[in-house]
């Protein structure tokens, strides 16, 4: 059954039907659809639009509607043009007259805009709730590794010691920026359009106060075009979705780069790797490659919808049924990646002498070595070529800053003391930095305790 039959005299062509219908994928929100038109005939019996008993029919039957498709004895037919036209045929056929007034006062303009507004807000929450069990995970992490040794990296060459939970954290505030940013979207897309009708309001005496606050929504929209032509949410929650997509995909390069035969500073569990068909050897690390891989869709989605609205005049236009399948795609992603990435990091095991043993082996404490000189009076510039020139020898000689002899030493310079292998210890390396947000134990022990009270909300 058509909603717009009347004023046509001809079917529509079978290609327009499908090209034009859009229920093979709106029946995702079939929910919302109905929580949606539930709120709205509440709103127009309390207004004296619909009587009590008609309310009252129409929401029975829409519950049941809900019921039945969820367990299964009521299958979404495809021959309906979308989501809305299912539900409102299949309520008519149900309840008989009533059924033919739950469209008094809206279109399917606003209900769509409300579908997918309730929709995603959903979406928001649960996301944001699979990150903060991320953030749990590498919070336990940190907490765990305050003394775990490894190299900082800059452009990947080994730069200075830091701490495996100090690693982590770079993490954590990415992941922690990620929430907030959800936190904005919410506000700012929670606010209900429904009662716009096509475009320009109703004649009816509607109370949009009203529906707005029987869904969960801070207030209506205040006009009626924008309400029906915006998708400012839908773009700000890819963009969202898209930011936190890069920084999984960074963590599971490094990942990757770790579980490496070369580096081994990681092992992924076998329950979270795979093998190949023909070398019995390998273990491979597919999930972090796959949630790295799945970046480039999700951005994709971003970039189509972002495409989709650049011309549109206001206010509705049917290109706007794009926004869904792209939408829906990029949240099931984003979900996915989450869930697989924080099994995959909470499985995974760190090899901590491996990791303290690159940290030893690539001059991460060149720079200790300079600031030693410095406080024995060696102006920092000087203090710089001279353990350049030790970082010569010793590669010369296949060693160390701390394999090299005190004599050694005092050959390039006569200010080193025996005291210069404390100073430039891992440990000591570490532990010195303790400047807000570095890797020494006391800095870290701060951050951890606010990342603790933070993860308490
Ligand atoms: N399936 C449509 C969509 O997703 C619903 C709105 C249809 N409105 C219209 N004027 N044709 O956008």
């Amino acid at each position: 059954m058509k909603l717009w039959g009347g004023r046509f005299t001809k079917e529509t062509n079978q290609l327009v039907h499908n090209f034009n219908a859009s229920i093979s994928f709106d029946q995702k929100f079939f929910e919302q659809d109905i929580d949606g038109s539930i709120a709205h005939v509440t709103m127009l019996a309390k207004q004296g639009i619909l009587t009590d008993s008609e309310k009252e029919a129409i929401k029975l039957g829409l519950l049941g509607i809900k019921e039945d498709i969820i367990n299964g004895t009521l299958i979404i037919d495809g021959t309906h043009e979308d989501i809305h036209s299912f539900v409102e045929a299949n309520l008519t056929y149900r309840i008989g007259d009533p059924g033919k007034k739950l469209h008094t006062g809206r279109s399917r303009n606003d209900q769509v805009a409300l579908d997918m507004k309730l929709y995603t807000r959903d979406e928001v929450l649960q996301i944001n709730a699979l990150l903060k069990e991320l953030l749990v995970s590498i919070q336990k992490i940190m907490k765990e590794n305050t003394d775990t040794y490894m190299p900082g990296f800059t452009h990947l060459q080994k730069a200075q010691p830091i701490t495996l939970a100090h690693h982590m954290g770079a993490y954590f505030e990415m992941f922690k920026r990620d929430r907030l940013r959800l936190d904005d979207i919410y506000k700012r897309m929670n606010y209900s359009p429904i009662g716009s009708g096509a475009l320009a309001g109703t004649t009816y005496p509607l109370d949009r106060n009203y529906t707005a606050a029987l869904l969960g929504f801070d207030g209506p929209t205040l006009n009626s075009m924008d309400s029906v032509a915006d998708r400012d949410y839908l773009l700000e929650f890819l963009s969202a979705l898209s930011i936190i997509m890069m920084h999984l995909s960074r963590f599971c390069e490094e990942i990757i780069i770790w579980n490496s035969n070369e580096y081994r500073f990681v092992e992924i569990d076998d329950a979270y790797s795979t093998g190949s068909s023909i070398m019995p050897q390998k273990k491979n690390p597919d999930i972090a490659e796959l949630v790295r891989g799945k970046t480039g869709r999700v951005y994709g989605s971003l970039m189509s919808l972002l495409t989709t609205m650049k011309g549109l005049p206001l206010a509705y236009n049917k290109d706007m049924q794009e926004d869904k399948e792209l939408s829906f795609d990029a949240m099931d992603t984003v979900k996915s990646s989450i869930v697989l990435f924080t099994g995959m990091l909470s499985t995974m095991k760190f090899n901590h002498k491996a990791m303290a043993a690159s940290a030893k082996n690539g001059f991460t404490n060149a720079t200790d070595a300079a600031d030693y000189l410095v406080n024995h009076g060696v102006p920092f510039r000087d203090a710089h070529g001279i353990v350049g020139q030790l970082v010569l020898y010793c590669i010369d000689k296949g060693i160390s800053l701390d394999d090299m002899t005190l004599d050694e030493y005092k050959a390039i310079s006569p200010v080193f003391e025996a005291d210069i292998y404390e100073a430039i210890s891992l440990e000591t390396c570490v532990s010195k930095r303790n400047t807000i947000g570095a890797p020494g134990k006391e800095a870290m022990a701060q951050v951890i305790a606010l990342n603790e009270e933070y993860l308490k909300n």
